[in-house]
């Protein structure tokens, strides 16, 4: 499949790095689109170094497709966010296009896949919870976080999954 992988700020960006390549090694073609916030937390050059040509992250960039949200969109056959903040989780679900990948998931009309990475208390807010919900009920498939030692060192819900649990997911998701 192609997939186009979704990279958002949460602590957990690192993780997507090993989700790409275990995507690549079993045969599909992968897109990062990192935000700005996970450029913070993991180089853009780390994806690049396994996928030349094929990381991105502005919107607006010299020398880039101008069209390249709408064309990532049609080009590929999932959508992944993995990690996936409270912040992009709550744009995707209100309709705010106001990065890369925000206005990609706009455009995008194929299947989409969400795994949520945050803080127990974040992932426990109301406000986080009405916009997993909200996606849900629009057809977007969430992968539940794990429990387990989060960033502070406590004990909670909202790790990252293991890789292989996403990857399992999104190929049946693709198969249907
Ligand atoms: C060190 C660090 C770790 C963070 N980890 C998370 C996280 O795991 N989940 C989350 O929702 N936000 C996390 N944040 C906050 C987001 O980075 C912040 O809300 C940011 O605006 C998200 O932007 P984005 O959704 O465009 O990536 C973290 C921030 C910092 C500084």
């Amino acid at each position: 499949m192609k997939l186009l992988l979704g990279v958002s700020g949460s602590i957990g960006a690192y993780k997507a790095m090993d989700i790409m390549r275990l995507f690549q090694k079993n045969g599909h073609e992968v897109t990062v689109v990192m935000t700005r916030a996970a450029t913070q937390i993991i180089a853009p050059l780390t994806f690049e170094t396994f996928a030349p040509g094929k990381v991105y992250s502005e919107l607006f960039a010299a020398g880039q497709d101008p069209l390249l949200h709408i064309n990532l969109s049609k080009e590929n056959d999932l959508l992944l966010i993995a990690p996936a903040t409270a912040n992009t989780i709550g744009k995707m679900a209100n309709g705010i296009a106001d990065d890369l990948l925000s206005t990609l998931f706009c455009a995008f009309f194929k299947r989409v896949v969400v795994a949520p990475a945050m803080n127990t208390h974040m992932l426990e807010n109301p406000a986080v919870i009405d916009n997993i919900d909200r996606l849900k009920s629009r057809g977007v498939e969430i992968i539940e976080a794990a429990e387990g030692v989060l960033a502070n060192r406590e004990i909670g819900k909202g790790r990252l999954p293991d890789s292989e649990t996403i990857y399992r997911h999104c190929l049946k998701i693709n198969s249907v």
